[in-house]
């Protein structure tokens, strides 16, 4: 049995400063966890289907031996649940368990489920409490923390949202052991991300720890996720709405977003996996354009490599369009001003930059060798 070490990050954000608590057994004292935060002793857990079937049964025991009722909803699994009709179905659904504007709501699992039940949370009489228990690495080290929350229209994905944060986030480790190996590895591509923004330490940490958490160490895994949320909480709690740094946070994602409508957000290519092409991307940019050296970039690239990760364009399974019109999905996702892209670049691993000024025709000429 693995020994149990709380770990607690705290997003300061004022009034609105939370918890992000992380340890190995939390769904399992759940309730004990959770009950300071209750005025009645009731929540409503949304989850889905996936979630449900392996975690729900010992969530919802956690929270009623500490005396707490539970009525759960569980939503389809997928990202197509991130929409209108499904967010209307919990909203409403809420609306009928009686929630009101004392109470908790619990959004239990990944990234989707935790996007829609923060916004159902954000609009519910205007703003209800909620918790985060995500159970995907890259909902634990990324989209549970910071307040993003929303939905996808058939415009795009999260058009539709608010910055509503969590009361507490409470990160199981042991969720991560019923993950798939590819669904593990591709929130890896976030866990990589943040080394590469920066912490150069935390990246040399990952080029040799990483094999060790993907083989199930739990104390590689908590350190990794620890240090992830740091960084995370440490943007967010400067730049909560993006004015400024938090874009930092969006290291490969404008190839990342790309390549993501180009498959269509299908199973050709998982959102993590598009960061960790797009992170290679990135610095093969940054070293195109002077900025950073070619062994950086080598090293970002032989690393994903290692992990047995995508890093390239031809690693996608099936057609992808051409330069132009990969250019004008990018150009879609962040302006294009006078023939100039915006970009986060580097210097050198762990030292990312927003660039405003990145010339169109070195993109076009990046993306045509790697689509060769
Ligand atoms: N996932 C990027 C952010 O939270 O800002």
């Amino acid at each position: 049995m693995t020994t149990m070490t709380i770990n607690t990050v705290v997003v300061d954000l004022g009034l609105r400063s939370y918890e992000v608590r992380i340890s190995p057994g939390l769904i399992g004292r759940a309730g004990a966890e959770i009950a300071p935060l209750l005025k009645r002793k009731k929540v409503a857990v949304v989850t889905d289907e996936t979630v449900a079937l392996v975690h729900l049964e010992r969530l919802v025991a956690a929270l009623e031996v500490e005396g707490i009722a539970v009525s759960s909803l569980v939503l389809p699994a997928g990202e197509s649940t991130k929409g209108w009709s499904q967010f209307a179905h919990c909203v409403e659904w809420l609306l009928e368990q009686k929630i009101e504007r004392r109470d908790v709501v619990v959004a239990f699992g990944g990234g989707v489920i935790g996007d829609l039940v923060g916004f159902a949370s954000a609009v519910l009489r205007r703003g209800v409490r909620f918790v985060q228990i995500p159970t995907t690495l890259l909902a634990q080290v990324d989209s549970s923390v910071g307040g993003k929350t929303g939905i996808n229209t058939a415009q795009g994905k999260n058009l539709v949202g608010a910055f509503h944060q969590p009361s507490l986030v409470l990160v199981d480790i042991d969720a991560l052991a019923t993950l798939s190996e590819r669904d593990f590895l591709a929130g890896y591509g976030e866990v990589i991300k943040y080394g590469l923004l920066g912490d150069r330490g935390f990246f040399d940490w990952l080029e040799v720890n990483a094999p060790l958490m993907v083989s199930g160490d739990a104390f590689a895994r908590q350190f990794a996720v620890r240090r992830s949320v740091e960084m995370k909480a440490g943007i967010v709690s400067g730049d909560e709405t993006e004015e400024g740094k938090r874009a930092l946070l969006n290291l490969g994602h404008t190839f990342c977003h790309a390549l993501e409508k180009a498959t269509g957000y299908s199973d050709r290519l998982l959102h993590g996996e598009g960061v960790a092409i797009g992170c290679v991307l990135a610095f093969e940019l940054s070293h195109r354009m002077g900025l950073c050296s070619q062994e950086a970039s080598s090293r970002v690239r032989a690393h994903l490599k290692a992990m047995r990760m995508k890093t390239d364009l031809r690693d996608i399974p099936g057609d992808l369009p051409d330069v132009s019109a990969m250019v004008d999905l990018m150009g879609q996702d962040k302006k294009v001003i006078d023939g100039h892209l915006r970009f986060v670049l580097a210097r050198g691993i762990g030292e990312a930059f927003v660039a405003d000024d990145v010339p169109l025709d070195l993109v076009t000429g990046l993306l045509s060798d790697a689509l060769q």
